[in-house]
């Protein structure tokens, strides 16, 4: 990890907790997390319909919020949808693509490269996930997915709005919430994150690609926290399940300030 790089600690909590519980959780984090390094970004991202409490009741320099999707379109007759126009007063981040947001809504490659845009066009920082699936993994297709998430992501993001952009390496088979789920290994993870830098520098050039935030998502606990904050090139984790329970997350996070404070 270059030391210009921050270290981010997102929490993903799906479609988890009520308004009330939402903020009761975030009042536990606020005690219990004091100090936060300059260096680190802590962001939660909870149900759309928490986000509008929670943005009154979190401490922004402490934490900030993240949505976990919207519409890609800015206003319009969408019934039902969100888009990012209405939720930039509460969050400065916005996930794009999520592997549930994929597979099981069927976002495809086009609406996910609009949401970036959109994103981007209403000045939040967008957290853009890829990752391959165990078949494609199994059918040595790995490389050739993450190029193409990666290219349909930023499709349309210009070379002047590229720094604004995370990407999170979360391979799907890594997923807890999926069937026969396993921890990615850290060499997956650093040949992954390789692959993305050496995709980024052919588009964006080798200085975007040495600044640009690579995390990783899958599985992660606080027991595998720390191995997957060493690996070189990884600036920080995407957490589902085990940001759930105030107790693992505020131990992940003390183990990424632990991290921080080695440099
Ligand atoms: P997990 O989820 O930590 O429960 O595997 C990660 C994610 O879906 O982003």
């Amino acid at each position: 990890m270059t030391s210009a790089r921050k270290t981010y600690i997102i929490a993903n909590w799906k479609m988890n907790f009520t308004p009330g519980e939402a903020s009761l959780y975030l009042h536990r984090l606020q005690d219990r997390i004091d100090h936060i390094p300059r260096d680190m970004q802590i962001i939660l991202a909870p149900s759309v319909i928490s986000l509008q409490s929670l943005s009154l009741q979190i401490n922004r320099r402490q934490f900030k919020l993240a949505a976990q999707n919207f519409n890609q379109n800015d206003y319009g007759a969408y019934t039902g949808e969100v888009s990012v126009t209405q939720l930039r007063g509460f969050v400065d981040y916005a996930i794009c693509g999520h592997s549930e947001r994929r597979y099981k809504f069927h976002e495809t490659d086009k609406e996910i490269g609009e949401k970036v845009a959109a994103a981007i066009r209403n000045g939040l920082t967008p957290i853009l996930c890829i990752g391959e699936t165990a078949i494609e993994r199994r059918n040595h297709e790995t490389a050739s997915s993450i190029y193409s998430q990666l290219a349909g992501g930023l499709h349309y993001v210009s070379e002047e709005d590229i720094s604004k952009v995370i990407i999170a390496y979360e391979p799907v088979w890594a997923i807890s919430s999926n069937k026969g789920a396993r921890p990615a290994n850290p060499g997956d993870i650093k040949e992954a994150s390789d692959l993305i830098r050496k995709h980024i520098s052919k588009i964006y050039g080798k200085d975007t690609a040495e600044e640009i935030s690579i995390l990783y998502g899958g599985s992660v606990n606080k027991d595998t926290a720390g191995g997957y904050l060493s690996i070189p090139g990884i600036d920080g984790l995407l957490i589902g399940n085990a940001s759930l329970i105030a107790d693992s997350f505020c131990a992940i996070v003390e183990t990424a300030k632990g991290k921080i404070n080695e440099r």
